[in-house]
């Protein structure tokens, strides 16, 4: 029986080092996985590496490595980076791993076996940086609209998955249930996409074989988004540990930023419904971290690297200003302007100041014990402010509006300082009289 939460990065292709794009997903699912595990839930928080496919395979070339060679020598560069951004994931896929393979290889034997999959042929214009096959509303002069690199005209006999066939219980999927998708333009974009029609999904590539055998003929590689999307079962035990499976799955969220939000919402429930598992509760999609208008990307060579940021702003407020800077699920700008200003406002003047303030009063007015709170007046304005602050917060974060659980905290940050000038506690723990009662009753400086 399914007993804890289960939320996924998604698996980050390892052809280079990871940048500020990466780091925001990343950051956005620990900030939910660490709020769930508050609540007293258990909690499952994957994160993992892509390591199969053209692009990885193209990384090692240009090495001059294997890629195992290069794998060994980049993954730990990723890892890195999420141990100093705090990621307190509980669990890191690799898809070369054998926990992994092995059930792959399995899946889509059953799949083969029960007639879902065919030889056939395909021939269309590939993004190797997407791994996709590209249609003709998604190239601009021959180059991919999101990589801006040139397309490859790709001939090929492969075996395909029947993914046209799932076309009504995908709508039905969608109709009963439309949490599925999120955000609402997000799911309107799926249901339009399913709407127009699906073709069969070629599944295996014979050009190369940096990849999963196909074990029904092992001249084929599993296409690697395929391969993939799998992860999300596998590091959860399918294939591996039934029971384990049963505690985790369905995964409750799987995160990532629009562009591959086809892939999460069409392709891999249908994968899943092909196998009779259940398909997840949630696939959520956030915006772009921009630059210049264009979504960030080290293929484009605009990728910041997490480090250029922390070193300077510290781990602490990295994580909060993306969070709190753009609404999630929006596209967004990083600049070095805006988050200096909050670190200045927010961070420094607001949360800072409150603590140094109220740290410093306990030290000198009540022998660095935190006193209890004054009976005489009930429950004040600033419990109330809490109070509220609290439920914004908790359904900020149920909701995947993780700007308003910011902007929560933010606010009664700032009520608790525009209180602490108002009542002035200051003044107050100078009369010996009124420094318990008074201290936290609002307008009590009006009678002074
Ligand atoms: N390997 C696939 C995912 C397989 S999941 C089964 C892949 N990898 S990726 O390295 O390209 O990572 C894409 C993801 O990284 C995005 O969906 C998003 O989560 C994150 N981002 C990469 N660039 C980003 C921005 N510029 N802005 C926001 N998120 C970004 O696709």
């Amino acid at each position: 029986m399914k007993d804890t939460f289960y939320i996924t990065t998604p698996i980050y292709y390892v052809n280079d080092v990871p940048h500020i794009g990466h780091a925001y997903t990343t950051v956005a699912c620990d900030v939910v996985a660490r709020y769930h595990r508050l609540k007293g839930e258990r909690v499952f928080f994957l994160t993992g590496t892509d390591e199969h496919g053209e692009n990885i395979l193209r990384a090692s070339e240009r090495e001059g490595v294997m890629p195992t060679q290069w794998l060994d020598r980049i993954v730990p560069s990723w890892q890195e980076v999420w141990e100093r951004l705090m990621i307190s994931n509980d669990d890191f896929i690799r898809t070369t791993e054998e926990r992994h393979e092995r059930p792959v290889q399995e899946f889509f034997q059953t799949l083969y076996d029960q007639g879902d999959v065919y030889l056939g042929s395909y021939e269309g214009q590939y993004c190797v940086s997407c791994e996709e096959f590209k249609q003709a509303g998604e190239v601009i002069d021959g180059t991919c609209a999101i990589h801006g690199i040139e397309l490859e005209l790709v001939r090929e006999d492969n075996y395909f998955f029947r993914l046209s066939a799932y076309r009504d219980r995908l709508l039905a999927l969608y109709d009963e249930r439309p949490e599925f998708v999120q955000p609402e333009v997000r799911r309107n974009e799926v249901v339009s996409f399913v709407k127009g029609g699906l073709q069969d999904l070629s599944i295996t590539r014979t050009s190369f074989d940096w990849g999963i055998p196909a074990p029904w003929d092992p001249k084929h590689v599993i296409y690697v988004w395929v391969d993939a999307l799998l992860n999300y079962a596998t590091a959860a035990g399918y294939g591996t540990d039934p029971g384990r499976f049963a505690s985790i799955w369905p995964a409750d969220v799987h995160m990532m930023a629009k562009e591959i939000i086809r892939f999460h919402a069409v392709i891999w429930p249908a994968m899943l419904m092909a196998a009779d598992v259940d398909v997840p509760r949630q696939v959520f999609a956030h915006g772009y971290l921009l630059v210049g208008g264009e979504k960030m990307s080290k293929t484009k060579l605009t990728g910041i690297h997490p480090f250029q940021l922390i070193d300077h702003f510290g781990v602490d407020a990295y994580r909060y200003y993306f969070l709190r800077e753009i609404p999630f699920g929006q596209d967004g700008s990083f600049s070095w302007e805006s988050m200096a200003a909050r670190y200045t406002s927010e961070l420094a003047n607001g949360l800072g100041n409150l603590a140094s303030r109220v740290l410093a009063m306990v030290s000198s007015y009540f022998d660095a014990v935190v006193p209890e709170p004054s009976e005489r007046y009930g429950r004040g304005r600033l419990a109330d402010a809490a109070v509220a602050m609290a439920k914004r917060f908790d359904s900020g974060m149920l909701a995947l509006e993780l700007h308003e659980a910011a902007a929560a905290l933010d606010e009664f940050v700032r009520e608790t300082n525009r209180y602490l000038v108002e009542v002035s506690p200051w003044t107050l723990a100078k009369d010996p009289s009124r420094r318990q009662g008074d201290v936290g009753r609002p307008g009590a400086r009006d009678e002074d």
